[in-house]
Parts: structure tokens; sequence; C-alpha cells
């Protein structure tokens, strides 16, 4: 097993994602060995209150007891202590698992230091374009930023690469909306469409970060942003479900007076799904700009076509023009992500060995 090339591997963030890599790292070592002949050593971990750094490699048991911590719901380490990367080997992958901008320091700081980048955590990529220009190159991935582990990000760069002219992407981008635009069009109500989704747990939390369209607004901007658009999220047209003077109701409050939409909504549905049309939160991105919102999708077409919760991108180009590129599956959750996160570590691995 010497043989084997040690990649580092600094986890930035220890969720649900953050865990379940971790978990999946443990259980490919056979399978990298194998078929990569990659060993993955985790160097470091770290959550909001705290990190633990071994330069050299935490063992497997190490990692498994960190696991049992957090699933205690204790800290990391009694000792509340930042990241320091300037511990860690040059060649090492940080990998984003948070969902906050405050990793952008340590982002820059890899990047700087030559490391590799690996995100699941969309924020810095849908911040401030200087982040943007300083994190997205061929020294990072993004994968799983936009539809999971989907492979929205590997073949967008495929088509760019290739030679062929991207005209149009759409895409529903949000499974949280996938499934309230169904009830709609179904006729139930807006407000006991949202309490219903809640229930089901499709929605954070506060369902008003669903509704708002910023989530999937900031999967697009990724998108639109690969494409060159020199697009801030100001420049985003996003039509929010709820009026803004409904952000300072709590939640309760919120989930009560939501009933408050049911005509308004009606109304809406009512106008865009007018000879069958679908009803679909959707994206769209051309000629320079990028608008996400309702839409009525023809039924026949494929953001039309698709499962209500699933997530879909539809390339149109000057090559796939009548009969469009689609990506479209499971596009949420914490196991499927992570899959695709380790997928980025392995091929971010290889390219930084060349
Ligand atoms: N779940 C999905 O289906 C899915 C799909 C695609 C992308 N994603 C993205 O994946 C990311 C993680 O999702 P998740 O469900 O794992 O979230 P989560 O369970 O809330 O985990 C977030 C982790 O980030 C840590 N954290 C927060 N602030 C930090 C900081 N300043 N420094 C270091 N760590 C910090 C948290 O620390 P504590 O443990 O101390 O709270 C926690 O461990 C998000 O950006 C999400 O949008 C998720």
């Amino acid at each position: 097993m010497s043989d084997l090339y040690s990649q580092p591997v600094f986890l930035l963030g220890f969720g649900g994602v953050g865990r379940a890599l971790a978990r999946q790292i443990l259980a490919a070592r056979a399978r990298h060995a194998q078929r990569n002949r990659l060993r993955l050593v985790i160097v470091g971990v770290a959550d909001s209150a705290s990190s633990v750094m071994a330069p050299s490699g935490l063992p497997d048991a190490a990692i498994l007891d960190l696991l049992e911590r957090k699933g205690r719901g204790e800290r990391l380490a009694d000792d509340p202590q930042p990241p320091a990367l300037d511990s860690l080997p040059a060649h090492t992958i940080v990998v984003d698992t948070t969902a906050t901008v405050a990793t952008v320091p340590w982002l820059m700081e890899a990047k700087a230091r030559g490391m590799g980048v690996v995100l699941a955590n969309k924020l810095p990529l849908a911040g401030d374009l200087r982040w943007w220009d300083a994190i997205a190159d061929a020294r990072a991935r993004w994968e799983t930023t936009c539809g999971a582990a989907l492979p929205v990000i590997s073949t967008l760069n495929t088509l760019l690469d290739s030679g062929d002219d991207i005209l149009r992407i759409e895409g529903s981008l949000s499974g949280t909306l996938g499934f309230l635009s169904s009830q709609l069009e179904a006729g139930v109500p807006f407000g006991q469409a949202v309490r219903d989704a809640k229930a089901k747990g499709y929605t954070e939390p506060d369902p008003r970060q669903d509704l708002s369209g910023l989530d999937a607004a900031r999967k697009a901007l990724i998108l639109a942003r690969m494409l060159g658009y020199r697009l801030e999220m100001r420049d985003v047209a996003v039509e929010s479900l709820y009026p803004p003077e409904m952000d300072a109701l709590s939640v309760d409050e919120f989930l009560r007076e939501a009933d408050a939409l049911d005509a308004p909504m009606k109304q809406r549905a009512a106008e865009l799904t007018v000879g069958g049309r679908k009803l679909r939160y959707a994206a769209e991105i051309a000629d320079g700009k990028l608008r996400v919102g309702l839409v009525g999708a023809a039924p026949e077409s494929k953001l039309g076509g698709i499962r209500s919760s699933d997530s879909i991108v539809v390339f149109h180009t000057r090559y796939f023009s009548d009969n469009p590129l689609a990506v479209s599956g499971r596009g949420a959750g914490q196991e499927v992500t992570a899959s695709g996160v380790l997928g980025d570590i392995v091929s971010l691995s290889r390219a930084m060995r060349r």
C-alpha cells in the first residue's frame, strides 16, 4: 500500500454533509486505493466553534471519535481554536461544507498558499464577484453547489470546453419550490401548501428562506458566472413568493398569515398554467441576464416533464437545440451531496497531481 498517493484533506464544516463526507471517505478507502492509488488523509476538521488540526493525518479511529462526539451534540474540541492553515501541507484540499461566508478568508488563504478548494457551500461563489475571481479557478471544484451531486457543473464545463455555444440555460433548482409549485398547480391553497411542505420536512425551519427564491438564485448565479456573466446578486431578478413586509413576522405568525396570499397566488398560478402548462419555479439564464421565478412550462418540455421535487438543468446550445441537453434527478440530500463532494475531491486531487 506504500505506493498510494496521500492527499491531505481539511474539512471545514462538520454538519450533516461534512459528517456524511467523513464517513464516506473512510468507507471508500479500499475503492480509492484500488481504483485511484489514492489515500485521503484528513489533516483537520473544523466546526463553528473549534477545530482539530493534525498535519500528518488523523487516524481513522480519531475520525470515528469526532463523528461520535458531534453526534452526541458535543464540540469537536474543548479548546475553541480557529483552523490554522499554515500548519497544513501545501497540497492540502480544503473542503467547505459550511453554510456561511465566514469561511471566505480561509478559502482565500488556501488559494494563496497553492492549496485546492472544494465547496458544497454556495455562498462564497454567489457572493462578491471578487470572491468568485479568487476562488473559482482550476484549483477549485464546486459540483454540489447546484443540484447536489447531479453532474450539472461538470456538464457545463464540458460544454464550455467543447466549442459548443450555450444559448440559454433553464433550470428548476429548488426541490421545495418544485413541490410547492405542483401543489399550487393542483389547486392546493398557498398557505396550506407551505404548511404541508414544512410538515413534511421539505423546507428550511423558516420556510421564507426557500420562498424568497434566493437559494435557487444563488445556484443559477453560479452557472451564469461560469458562462462569463459578470453579475452580482443585486443584478438578478428574483421573484419572492411572499411580500417583503412579511419578513418582520415570526415563523409561526408567517405560517398563520400565509393564507392571505392564497388568492393572489391562485390567480398567478391560473395565468401561468393556461392551456395545460406546468407551474415551475425556474431560473432562466440568457443574453447576459438571469431571472428566477414562477413560469408556465410547456408540458412536453424537459422542464415541464420532471417530477415536482426533482431538480433539472436544461442546456440549450448550438448543437443541442431541437432536443436540449438536460441533467435531472434528485438535487438534494446530505448523503448524495457528500458523495458529490467526494467525487470533487478525487477529481481535484488527480488534477493537482498533474
Ligand atoms: N443538504 C443538502 O441537500 C445540500 C445540497 C447541496 C449543497 N448543500 C450545502 O452544503 C452545506 C452544508 O449543509 P449541511 O446540511 O451539512 O449544513 P449543517 O448541517 O448546518 O452544517 C454546517 C456545518 O458548518 C459549520 N460551520 C458553521 N459556521 C462555521 C464557521 N464559521 N467555521 C467552520 N465551520 C462552520 C457548522 O458548525 P457547528 O457544527 O458548530 O454548527 C456545521 O458543522 C451548505 O452550504 C448547503 O447549502 C447541502
